[in-house]
């Protein structure tokens, strides 16, 4: 479904993703691990159109999205999540998905988003404002929902259970499982804890300096030495 061929973002001198080549299918569920720095998030900003690459070639079901617009994006099924929750000043949590469902879809289904809110566990807070009256946890359900509110194929999740307590996390894990059944997205989820990526999904890669080195079973790459000294090197955030 998506296809990244050699694709590398430079800012200046510093190249933050360097010639990454991966192919996501549309049942897949992975993991993108790497240290601090290592150019995850700036990965994610070129697939869904925040960033222009400065190499390379983006395909997502075969069809050329270098130039595409990200609102164009979002409508051919790329959604995503940001690191950190951005939700929209003033607006209840039901517009957030309004606005998110508008941009993802040009038109508005009460239905779906009544459907998203629950699936989120965020019904009983709809009518809340979004950027003043919502815990962590909400706020990183609310995430998800907006993402899942622009009826994307793909979903780019950017640490979505970072900084959540233990109990806050197991909610969430049983909650992204479930979207992957229900509403048969393909994931692609930014995530440093290797046990949560080890228990959702069944391919992990990683980046370091920008550099793709390693994509495989989680079991095997979790055990590769170049993975655990790019983890337990010098950070270079
Ligand atoms: N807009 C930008 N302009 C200049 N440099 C940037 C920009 N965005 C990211 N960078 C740099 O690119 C590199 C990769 O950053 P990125 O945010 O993609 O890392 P990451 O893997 O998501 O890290 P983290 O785990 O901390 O979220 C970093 O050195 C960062 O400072
Ligand atoms: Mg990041």
């Amino acid at each position: 479904m998506l296809e990244l061929d050699n694709v590398s973002v430079r800012f200046g001198g510093l190249t933050a993703v360097d010639r990454v080549t991966l192919k996501v299918g549309s049942h897949d569920v992975i993991g993108l691990v790497g240290a601090n720095g290592a150019g995850k998030t700036t990965l994610f900003n070129a697939i869904s159109g925040l960033v222009r690459p400065t190499g390379g070639a983006i395909r997502f079901e075969g069809r050329d999205i270098m130039a595409t617009p990200m609102y164009q994006r979002a409508r051919l099924g790329l959604g995503r999540s940001f690191q950190i929750p951005q939700p929209m000043h003033e607006l209840t949590v039901r517009e957030n998905l309004i606005v998110a469902q508008r941009f993802g879809t040009g038109k508005v289904d009460m239905r779906k988003i009544d459907e998203i809110l629950d699936f989120t566990s965020l019904a009983n807070k709809a009518e809340r404002d979004a950027a003043s009256e919502l815990a962590l946890t909400e706020l990183k359900a609310l995430e998800v929902a907006k993402a899942l509110a622009t009826n994307p194929k793909l979903l780019l999740l950017d640490e979505v259970l970072a900084g959540l307590e233990t109990n806050g996390k197991r909610r969430f894990m049983g909650m992204l499982k479930d979207l992957h059944a229900k509403f048969g997205v393909g994931i692609v989820m930014i995530e440093h804890d290797i046990e949560t990526i080890s228990n959702l999904c069944q391919r992990v890669a990683v980046l370091n300096f920008g550099q793709l080195i390693a994509d495989g079973a989680p079991d095997t790459v979790f055990r590769d030495p170049a993975v655990i000294e790019s983890y337990t090197g010098a950070s270079h955030a």
